[in-house]
């Protein structure tokens, strides 16, 4: 079988969608621009919430693309095999309109006929039922007519296995329990590639099956049949339209495809370990070696993401983490090489976009993302020797102070215990690990919940609300004047926040007369709708579009009467009425020309 590339693969995945009627909707930076709510694009379904839930879809029922994506959330646990930060999704999307026959049908046929998967190393997963929501008989039907095909008679337990909704339900939140009103979801059946060269580790377990953690079975596609809403009383209403919401990772085919589980050794990944190794004069073989080169390379990749896409380090939010990520390879390097040597992430760095040439990057990319690593990296050399004088001034050390080393001067709890250990003395591990969990779940939470779709929920207050920003949009451009431009917006079921721009110093007057506005329009009963149409008419007609988004070819366009146009996704109210009054309790400025105001 001849070698499928990275590329290859990217090509094939687009071509198999395209020839079965599907459209590519363009892919997302990493940190979505119009949605202040989520810190950063996790899934390639994240755009897609409003015609999941039901709006039409400006390109059709049927779509596809390759979106990067950045998960903060397990950065601590990067070093296995098999997770990272940064990675690519493969996704495929019906919007109501093919269902589980055809997913199912189509994805194994990518996975056998195009890439050449021997269909005898391929597993497959549904859902069990939980409480009233049934288990998954229909897939379990399904793959057995699929494997028959190929002469595999799959039972139930051997080759297709049932998991309760912790492994075979998908939402944004998790499992159903967790969702919360007006949220998206629904049972998913997975595929998974079989490793026959890798032993089972009972440390997992007396018997491996798919989601053993022994690192035998390795996922390489998720398809969710969305179908559910979850209502306000905790029980769930079908769609209007049963939807597919498949998500395969990249990374994880090319492995599967050469058969080793390695992710780090696809070459996606190779030549930025390879690069490393040579630079610090350590082999990719040891553990511990081995770990540390995998954070390295994991971190580097998503950090020239992150940067290309517009991150700066900083200590807040998207720029904390890009930070963190830095100071972690300049401290792993430090550990390998025993010097912060800001060479060896730069050449990391170019790596990365070589890899990724022609695909993420040009040529004037590197100048824009290398001195932004260079500038962390020599900040940090300070940091880490402010870091070193408070050690030498500690004389005992328990896992609170630990943890505090770590958490302000970027020091891993390996580095702290070092420098600890010449000095005799030894951290409780434990009370490290409770305090870093007890952070852990903090920022867990934080992240869980950043990350929503473009509104904070769906329910009816929160669609008021975004109404609600579409009126003082275009009343703040009535008052203001021309030179207004949207910044962001957050929308939750208690409030509004609009953030802009505005060359005009904006006064409490201006406000007021804003508020006023805005209130005459939703008294005037206007009806609200929207329009697909070719992007360029809309820009014609003036309809507001969001400066930091890149739209495709076919929009929609929200109308309020003939007040306000805005390339926007939806949902809305049907008549401005609905909205009731409107109150802007506070207007904040949050930078030069920068104004932040909340309403309700
Ligand atoms: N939304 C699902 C996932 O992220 C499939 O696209 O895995």
């Amino acid at each position: 079988m001849p070698k499928i590339t990275y590329k290859d693969l990217r090509q094939a995945f687009s071509k198999f969608w395209e020839e079965r009627g599907h459209k590519e909707v363009p892919p997302i930076p990493l940190v979505p621009k119009d949605d202040p709510t989520t810190l950063f694009t996790g899934s390639g379904m994240q755009q897609l919430v409003p015609y999941l839930l039901g709006e039409p879809h400006p390109l059709g029922k049927r779509l596809y693309n390759i979106q990067r994506c950045f998960r903060s959330q397990d950065i601590e646990e990067i070093g296995d095999n098999r997770h990272t930060t940064f990675f690519e999704m493969m996704g495929n999307w019906s919007l109501g309109d093919y269902f589980k026959k055809e997913q199912l049908n189509w994805f194994f046929e990518f996975l056998v006929e195009v890439l050449g998967f021997n269909p005898e190393k391929l597993y497959v997963t549904v859902f069990k039922g939980y409480k009233d929501l049934p288990a998954d008989e229909e897939s379990i039907e399904i793959w057995k007519e699929i494997f028959k095909k190929y002469g595999i008679k799959a039972e139930v337990g051997e080759r297709i296995f049932k998991y309760p909704a912790e492994k075979n339900w998908w939402s944004r939140a998790g499992v159903p329990e967790n969702m919360p009103p007006g949220e998206p979801g629904g049972p998913d059946s997975e595929v998974f590639y079989l490793f026959e060269k890798v032993n089972h580790d009972p440390a997992f377990g007396p018997y491996c099956h798919p989601n053993c953690d022994c690192g035998r079975f390795l996922e390489i596609g998720n398809s969710v049949f969305m179908q559910y809403k979850k209502l306000e009383d905790g029980s769930f209403s079908l769609l209007p339209s049963k939807n597919v919401d498949f998500g395969g990772g990249l990374e994880r085919i090319l492995a599967a495809l050469q058969d080793d589980p390695d992710v780090f050794k696809t070459e996606v990944y190779l030549p930025i370990i390879k690069r490393v190794e040579e630079l610090v004069g350590r082999e990719y073989k040891e553990e511990a070696v081995k770990r540390n080169l995998r954070i390295i390379a994991d971190h580097i990749k998503a950090a020239v993401f992150l940067i290309k896409d517009g991150v700066l380090p900083s200590n807040k939010e998207q720029g904390y983490v890009l930070r963190r990520l830095l100071r972690r390879v300049a401290v792993k390097v430090y550990q390998l090489s025993s010097q912060v040597d800001s060479e060896i992430l730069l050449k990391a760095a170019q790596e990365v976009v070589e890899i990724y040439k022609g695909v993420y990057f040009g040529d004037k990319d590197r100048e824009k993302i290398l001195p932004v690593i260079s500038d962390e990296v020599k900040r940090f050399k300070s940091t880490l020797k402010r870091g070193m004088r408070v050690i030498e001034k500690i004389d005992e050390i328990d896992g609170k102070k630990a943890f505090d080393l770590y958490q302000s001067y970027g020091f891993p709890l390996e580095i702290v215990k070092e420098i600890f250990e010449e000095k005799g003395q030894k951290i409780n591990e434990e009370e490290f690990r409770a305090e870093f969990e007890k952070h852990k779940a903090i920022s867990r939470k934080g992240a869980e919940k950043k990350f929503k779709g473009g509104l904070a929920d769906r329910s009816e207050q929160t669609i008021k609300y975004h109404t609600a920003t579409h009126l003082i949009h275009q009343a703040l451009f009535d008052v203001l004047g021309d030179g207004v431009r949207q910044e962001g917006s957050n929308i939750t079921a208690e409030r509004l926040r609009f953030d802009f721009y505005s060359p005009v110093k904006v006064e409490e007057n201006h406000i007021r007369e804003v508020e006023r506005i805005v209130n005459e329009k939703i008294k005037e009963g206007l009806p609200v709708y929207f329009k697909i149409m070719p992007k360029e008419e809309a820009h014609k007609i003036g309809a507001k579009a969001f400066f930091k988004e890149k739209y495709p070819e076919k929009v929609k366009v929200y109308f309020i009467g003939d007040y306000s146009k805005e390339f926007c996704g939806g949902p809305h109210v049907k008549n401005t009425r609905e909205v009731g009054k409107i109150h802007i309790f506070k207007l904040k400025r949050i930078g030069a020309n920068l104004y932040r105001l909340y309403a309700k």
